[in-house]
């Protein structure tokens, strides 16, 4: 794939904060470095699949058995889920943006230090079963990392209904061990129990078993203390309306051909987006704008 390179990318690559590389199963990949951190991103799926800052182990976990191929979602870092969230009949599941190149339109390298990198979802044919829209993805890299999906209903006169999940996969010292704190007192839909609603009763969340709660009109921070890493992850977010947490465990791992049985060990997704009874619907013309925002600070 040759990648059309702006005016800035090109001075962001002269500066050596940019390199583009061959990735895992080749696919174009490209390297960010800043002052406090370095990042991983496929074109593939606009995925970051790695952030790391300087003093602290990976934020992101990323499975060694994880395809990486035309057509397959990368297993970790942060698929970007639209726009569709879950299973939907006769379709794959959670969207094609996952699965699909975008384009690259810029890399920017500001003078704070901060490398900005701009994706745009090409017209694939599965976007002809909606109104025209646009998908555009803006990560920057910093000290944190910041994600955001802006959606724009192009249509003139037909209203844009879709669901986004920032599908983050974190990487935990023991899953056993860690505390999911700002989910107390929201209603979710707990998907291992047939999708019954539940109310949280926890500020801190223990995972011991199968984990797949989508909690419903959540806007808050949610935070993982994790004691093993010594680190308190934080997920801030804007328009988003959903949290899902998500552990496969014991049984889902082994059936999962693209995730090591032990894996879910080391893992747990805290998803940020819209789904479900938070589905977004744009107006003809109207634009919305997901962000997400993924800090840690080590604990002494
Ligand atoms: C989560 C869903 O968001 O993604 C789970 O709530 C699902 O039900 C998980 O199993 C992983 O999905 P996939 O398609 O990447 O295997």
């Amino acid at each position: 794939m040759t990648i059309n390179k702006s005016a800035e990318t090109a001075q962001a690559e002269a500066l050596g904060h940019v390199t583009f590389l061959d990735g895992q199963g080749e696919l174009p990949m490209i390297e960010i470095s800043t002052p406090w951190s370095t990042a991983e991103i496929y074109l593939h799926g606009a995925q970051v699949t790695r952030f790391k800052k300087n003093e602290e182990p990976p934020l992101l976990f990323l499975s060694q058995c994880s395809r990486f191929l035309e057509g397959q979602p990368i297993r970790g870092g942060v698929p970007v889920i639209f726009p569709w969230f879950g299973p939907r009949e006769g379709l794959g599941q959670h969207g094609f943006a996952r699965i699909k190149d975008w384009d690259l339109k810029a890399i920017v390298a500001a003078p704070d230090g901060s490398v900005s990198v701009r994706f745009r979802l090409p017209d694939y044919s599965e976007a002809s079963a909606f109104p025209p829209f646009t998908a555009e993805y803006l990560v920057t890299v910093n000290q944190a990392l910041t994600l955001q999906l802006i959606t724009t209903n192009q249509s003139q006169d037909a209203e844009f209904t879709f669901e986004n999940c920032l599908h983050t996969y974190f990487d935990v010292g023991d899953v056993t061990a860690i505390a999911i704190s700002g989910l107390k007192g929201v209603s979710y839909l707990d998907k291992t129990a047939s999708y019954l609603e539940k109310t949280e009763t926890s500020n801190a969340i223990r995972i011991a078993s199968e984990v797949d709660h989508t909690y419903q009109n959540t806007t808050g921070t949610v935070e993982i203390l994790d004691p093993r890493l010594g680190r308190k992850i934080r997920v801030e977010k804007q328009n988003s309306a959903s949290t899902v947490v998500w552990n496969p465990w014991i049984a889902k791992s082994r059936q999962m051909s693209d995730f090591g049985d032990e894996e879910y060990e080391r893992m747990i997704c805290v998803e940020s987006g819209n789904v479900g009874c938070n589905s977004i619907s744009l107006p003809p013309g109207g634009s919305s704008t997901l962000m997400v925002k993924l800090s840690s600070e080590t604990m002494k």
